[in-house]
């Protein structure tokens, strides 16, 4: 258990992080939400894709990364990673007792509520399916429905090189929906935070008969809800700031930032510090 008290500043930066471009869906989102914020966030580009890795790996990267964002004086976190929710969120609000985190679930819950076919899908990465808090999820809110299931091995790794539209992303969810188009689905669950930047791929495979359900904008407004309730609504009247950090390439994920959500940031370098740290570097 982390003994410092955690006394956050209504005027310090919310931390987000993903293992890379997907946390930029979330990030839009709070962007466009919570237009005054300042936001840090951190990709872990070093070590994509997290879906394949074990769990414990997954939380182990996750802690390090929460560790970098409180130094940085982070007042809440946001997981904008389902494999890292899955991996990690409730180890990282246990170690984290007084840290507020916003943390990503399967949209499993709006597809139930409003299937007509009684059947809904949804794709993830490996990871998240693993996890204890999908099956909750399942159990919860989908006792009534079919829930089936698909990963799209190598699809972050297409959407991290750009290739957003290209013929491999489209091959791989092809092979991944339509099975669950055969058994009749009307609504799909983007259970990664990099898949919303296929969104239009996945428009044209499943067709307009069928509700794509894309959780970020659900996502801020709980944000905004948190920081509400803890008293944590910054004071800036300007409009936020936002930074990009990674483990990956800095140049890259500025390019990235810019590309996919129209957002300029001169992107900072991070690295693994051999007792498994996050520091600043080169
Ligand atoms: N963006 C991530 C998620 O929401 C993880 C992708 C990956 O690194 O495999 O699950």
């Amino acid at each position: 258990m982390s003994r410092a008290v955690h006394m956050p500043d209504p005027a310090a930066p919310l931390g987000v992080f993903d293992s890379g471009v997907g946390g930029l869906s979330v990030l839009r989102a709070l962007r466009a939400h919570l237009p005054r914020e300042n936001l840090i966030f951190v990709a872990d580009q070093g070590h994509i894709p997290y879906g394949p890795r074990p769990l414990a790996e997954v939380r182990e990267f996750s802690e390090a990364i929460v560790r970098f964002l409180l130094a940085e004086g982070a007042k809440l976190i946001v997981v904008a990673c389902n494999t890292a929710s899955a991996a990690a969120l409730a180890h990282l609000r246990q170690t984290f007792p007084n840290v507020a985190f916003v943390g990503m679930e399967p949209a499993v819950k709006p597809a139930a509520e409003t299937t007509q076919t009684g059947v809904v899908g949804v794709i993830a990465t490996r990871a998240t399916f693993q996890g204890e808090l999908y099956a909750s999820v399942v159990e919860r809110f989908a006792q009534d429905v079919r829930v089936l299931q698909s990963t799209c091995p190598g699809l972050v790794e297409e959407i991290e090189a750009g290739n957003t539209d290209g013929v491999e992303a489209r091959r791989i969810l092809e092979a991944a929906l339509t099975p669950m188009l055969a058994e009749n689905i009307d609504a799909v669950v983007l259970g990664c935070t990099h898949y919303p930047f296929v969104e239009r791929l996945v428009r044209e495979i499943a067709g307009e008969g069928v509700r794509i359900i894309e959780p970020s904008e659900a996502i801020a407004r709980r944000t905004e809800w948190l920081l509400q309730e803890h008293g944590l609504e910054t004071p800036n009247r300007a409009e936020g700031w936002t930074r990009g950090l990674t483990t990956g390439q800095a140049q890259a994920l500025s390019d990235q930032m810019r590309r996919l959500i129209g957002v300029t940031v001169e992107g900072e370098d991070l690295i693994w510090a051999e007792e498994g740290k996050l520091t600043y570097g080169s």
